[in-house]
């Protein structure tokens, strides 16, 4: 009996001394990001750009090297265009922000520094697994709350979601930089841009032509056809481009005052 009961332990251990450190690590994690969540400078100080000025990372929070595909947390923006966008939210204090496409989860990181500190800020993406939401969640300042929801941006489910996230509040900012194709950021932006309200603030990634656009070049930047249909919605609203080159690849951030 007691040989059975031995043999069966010997036999689990391993499994019991993996569970153990999964979960000490996962929970290490956790703890990081909460530490992130907590940080009260402001973004220029929370983030450096890459060598090659692709992505802004994120300073001394040893995010870098999570693993199980939470990845890096990044955000794939030029520092001055996104830190003046992040001026304009940040000059209203929002309390209700969605951002469509979340990727690394860097801009909404970014959102939270400056948002109110009960805002709601939901994250949309069609690859959003429930970990990497639940992670996220911790990036939170203050009493604000972070929903992640996993889901294409077109389709009426995720819509629905967003408005039950929001309970009745109108947004008061909301970032597209999800589907880059014409349909795709016309179909966010005729979704999305009428739940903000009058006085909110707009921005849409990506309104500056990439290289493979505007000199036949094939690079990384993947402004698509996001920078036609910014071209064709400036009639007759009040907005306002933030390119910190003119000569640059892609990138660019197009606002909207509605
Ligand atoms: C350019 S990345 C977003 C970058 C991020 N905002 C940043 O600056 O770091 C685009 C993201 O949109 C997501 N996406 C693309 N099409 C989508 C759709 N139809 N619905 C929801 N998310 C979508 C992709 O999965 C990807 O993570």
């Amino acid at each position: 009996m007691i040989a059975a009961l031995r043999e069966r332990v010997r036999e689990r251990a391993p499994n019991l001394s993996t569970a153990a450190w999964l979960y000490l690590f996962l929970r290490a994690q956790q703890r990081r990001y909460a530490r992130a969540g907590a940080d009260p400078r402001p973004p220029r100080e929370l983030v450096e750009a890459s060598p090659n000025g692709a992505v802004l990372r994120l300073r001394d929070h040893e995010l870098a090297d999570l693993r199980f595909q939470l990845g890096e947390l990044a955000a794939s923006q030029k520092l001055d265009e996104i830190a003046a966008f992040l001026d304009r939210v940040a000059a209203i204090r929002p309390r209700a922000v969605c951002e469509i496409g979340s990727a690394a989860g860097g801009t909404l990181y970014l959102l939270t520094r400056v948002a109110a500190d009960d805002a709601v800020l939901v994250s949309i993406d069609v690859d959003l697994p429930a970990h990497v939401a639940a992670a996220r969640r911790r990036l939170a300042r203050a009493d604000q709350r972070v929903v992640g929801i996993q889901g294409d941006s077109h389709a009426p489910a995720t819509v629905d979601r967003l408005r039950a996230a929001l309970a009745g509040r109108p947004l008061d900012v909301l970032f597209i930089d999800g589907d880059h194709s014409y349909a795709g950021v016309r179909g966010d932006w005729e979704r999305y841009a009428p739940l903000v309200r009058p006085g909110g603030v707009i921005g849409l990634h990506d309104v500056h032509e990439d290289y493979t656009t505007s000199r036949g070049a094939v690079t990384a930047a993947i402004s698509g056809d996001v920078p036609r249909f910014w071209r064709e919605l400036g009639a007759g609203l009040r907005t306002e481009e933030l390119v910190a080159d003119p000569e640059q690849d892609g990138y660019g951030i197009g606002v909207v005052y509605p």
